[in-house]
């Protein structure tokens, strides 16, 4: 599934459409470059779970905003490896709600095999193009 934004308002927009699709246990990994849009797009997803304010944790690695499902939103912009989450009690978010990833590049590897991929791709200062990996999922299919 890809999706063209042309300002910060469509990004959050996307990101209320994926969040539609989105259940417990889910692992979403954001992945674009510093500043594309991956906490926008977030504040969207999570317009459909909690109405806490979506901001960016890259100093606490990880928020949680309480809703219908917890999200769990991670930035492991900081982090060096996969251990270093580890450490940070990375097994206790596993299942407990909605998991969204930035930078998750980072830690693929170590990704369950049926994680959600979001790509953004800046084009310009503010076209993105957006693109979702293996959401295979209908709204109903919950
Ligand atoms: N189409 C767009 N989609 C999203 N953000 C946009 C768009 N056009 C411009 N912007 C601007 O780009 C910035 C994106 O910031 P945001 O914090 O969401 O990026 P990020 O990828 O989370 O950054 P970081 O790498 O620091 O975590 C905002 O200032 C936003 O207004
Ligand atoms: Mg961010």
């Amino acid at each position: 599934m890809i999706f063209f934004s042309k300002n910060a308002k469509e990004t959050i927009k996307i990101g209320e459409r994926i969040g539609v699709f989105l259940k417990k246990g889910d692992i979403v990994g954001i992945i674009g470059e510093l500043g594309s849009g991956k906490t926008t797009l977030i504040k969207g997803i999570v317009k459909n779970f909690s109405k806490n304010y979506v901001f960016s944790p890259s100093f606490v690695i990880v928020n949680e905003y309480k809703g219908k499902i917890p999200i769990f939103h991670f930035d492991i912009y900081r982090i060096k490896n996969f251990d270093e989450l580890i450490d940070i009690g990375w097994n206790d978010y596993i299942n407990k709600g909605i998991i969204l990833i930035e930078w998750a590049e980072k830690i693929k590897k170590n990704l369950p095999r049926n994680s959600i991929y979001v790509k953004i791709k800046v084009v310009d200062e503010n076209k993105r193009i957006i693109e979702i990996k293996n959401l295979k999922r209908s709204k109903n299919d919950k």
